[in-house]
């Protein structure tokens, strides 16, 4: 049986049904994407045959809240609590000797566009991508290790140009250009849910191993290996490990790409890798990830958790939603149990300072579904003065990952309190019930009907 990464996670989504498996040859240019962003990249899909290649692909396997918890084994009121526990408690990893991923190795004549099934997704990509690319650097002072998901942009033969745009991992590949040294990089496809999850995590914020989040969240030890070439560790059951090195003073533009929100980020000048090892285990599979989209829930999964602690020190929350369509991380919406009248100004205070990228707020009363874009609608619509219950706060600094930020390099922020007001003045706002709405069985009514 299947241990830990992407075969234990593909063996259970075909037992619960939820794989699809295309037998039709794709091409990894357009055709491919355009078939994942049909099901809007929340249904995972195993690609058996794929144009130029022997490698089949599979994408979309993290776009989906309910598939991410059943894959994890928790339910949604879980989430948070299990997620903040993870981290708090981080447990020891495991490392092998030995490992699938180490069935193949390969160190001579390497050619990524040759070798494997890159997808390109839109019209305007510079070229194929490596979309869902756990990259591993170690900081060579300290020694620990470092874990995060970056695109990488096919540069042709075995180079790739990564995307490393957080500070951490950014300071690292600087200080050994300081010294003139390469820095040695692994990128892993082939994962499963918990290790993606707890790649999201920030290691400024946190600065704790996310391998170790890992073996929490899975509850047993993640099982590692050595890499073949350099002296960093991988999940022993992953499918591909490209090993190598980002070489000091070298750059290549990067860019451009369809990714955050459907738009073309910036192009610019980016470290590259020079891959000099691949691990691969025997009938390996391609990981994918369409941009950017499905792995932007487990980056708003613990965004979710970071607004809720948040709101958490100023009001009673009940849950939260960092919502798929603003980005996974531009709109927040809390449901409060509103106790004092400034309450719902409060959360908005603390759900804007939860993060710079949260940019308009929403939050409501406990008897509203902050999951249902209707619900919302209904309680902005019936609730809200805008007089009274909007907060507008210009110029503050936003996510430069969204073209309207870019254009004065700020943002303005909004927060809309649609709480109802306390004591006899809510009554007015109390929802009309039909007694029993709940509880109706309607196949009764009408045997056979498809719900
Ligand atoms: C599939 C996927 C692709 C991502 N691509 C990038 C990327 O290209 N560049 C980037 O900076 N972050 C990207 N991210 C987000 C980072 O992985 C995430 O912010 C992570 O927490 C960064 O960790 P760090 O703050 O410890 O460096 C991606 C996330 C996912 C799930």
């Amino acid at each position: 049986m299947e241990r830990q990464m992407l075969r234990a996670a593909l063996d259970k989504l075909k037992r619960k049904g939820v794989l699809l498996e295309c037998n039709k040859e794709v091409d990894p240019k357009f055709e491919l994407g355009a078939v994942l962003k049909h099901f809007s990249n929340e249904v995972p899909i195993l690609f058996k045959k794929v144009k130029g290649s022997k490698i089949p692909v599979v994408g979309a396997m993290f776009g989906e809240r309910k598939i991410y918890y059943d894959m994890l084994g928790i339910t949604h009121e879980e989430r948070i609590f299990k997620m903040m526990d993870a981290i708090a408690n981080p447990k020891p990893t495991k490392l092998l000797t030995k490992g699938p991923v180490m069935e193949n190795i390969i160190t001579k004549n390497i050619d990524l566009p040759k070798m494997f099934p890159i997808p390109t997704f839109h019209e305007e990509d510079s070229s194929s991508y490596i979309t869902a690319g756990l990259v591993v650097i170690k900081d060579p002072e300290t020694g620990q290790r470092h874990v995060s998901v970056r695109r990488l942009q096919i540069n042709g033969g075995n180079e790739m140009s990564v995307l490393v745009a957080s500070p951490l991992a950014n300071k690292q590949y600087l200080e050994m250009e300081k010294l003139n040294k390469p820095l040695e990089i692994a990128v892993v496809l082939g994962y499963d849910y918990s290790i993606l999850l707890a790649s999201q995590i920030s290691s400024e914020t946190y600065g704790v191993d996310k391998y170790e989040v890992d073996s929490a969240l899975r509850g047993e030890p993640l099982e590692l290996v050595k890499c073949h070439s350099i002296d960093l560790e991988v999940p022993a059951h992953a499918e591909i490990v490209f090993e190598g090195i980002m070489p000091p003073h070298r750059r290549v533009t990067e860019g451009p790409f369809g990714e955050l929100m459907g738009y073309y980020g910036n192009v610019g000048p980016h470290p590259v890798m020079e891959v000099k090892a691949i691990m691969h285990r025997n009938n390996p599979i391609f990981q994918t990830a369409f941009p950017s989209r499905e792995e932007h829930l487990s980056n708003g999964l613990i965004r979710e958790i970071e607004l809720y602690s948040a709101l958490k020190t100023m009001v009673d929350v009940k849950d939260v939603n960092v919502t798929v369509s603003g980005g996974c991380r531009f709109h927040a919406f809390a449901a409060i149990n509103k106790r004092n009248a400034g309450d719902g100004k409060s959360a908005i205070i603390a759900a804007l300072a939860s993060s710079k990228d949260v940019k308009h707020v929403v939050i409501v009363d406990n008897d509203v579904d902050i999951f249902s874009h209707d619900d919302m609608e209904w309680a902005i619509a019936s609730r809200v003065q805008a007089s009274r219950d909007l907060v507008v706060i210009p110029g503050a600094l936003g996510s430069g990952l969204e073209p309207s930020h870019g254009l004065n390099g700020v943002t303005d922020k909004i927060g809309i309190d649609a709480t109802k007001p306390l004591g006899d003045a809510g009554k007015k706002f109390e929802r009309a019930k039909i007694p029993g709405f709940e509880k109706i069985d309607i196949e009764k009514y009408l045997p056979g009907i498809k719900l």
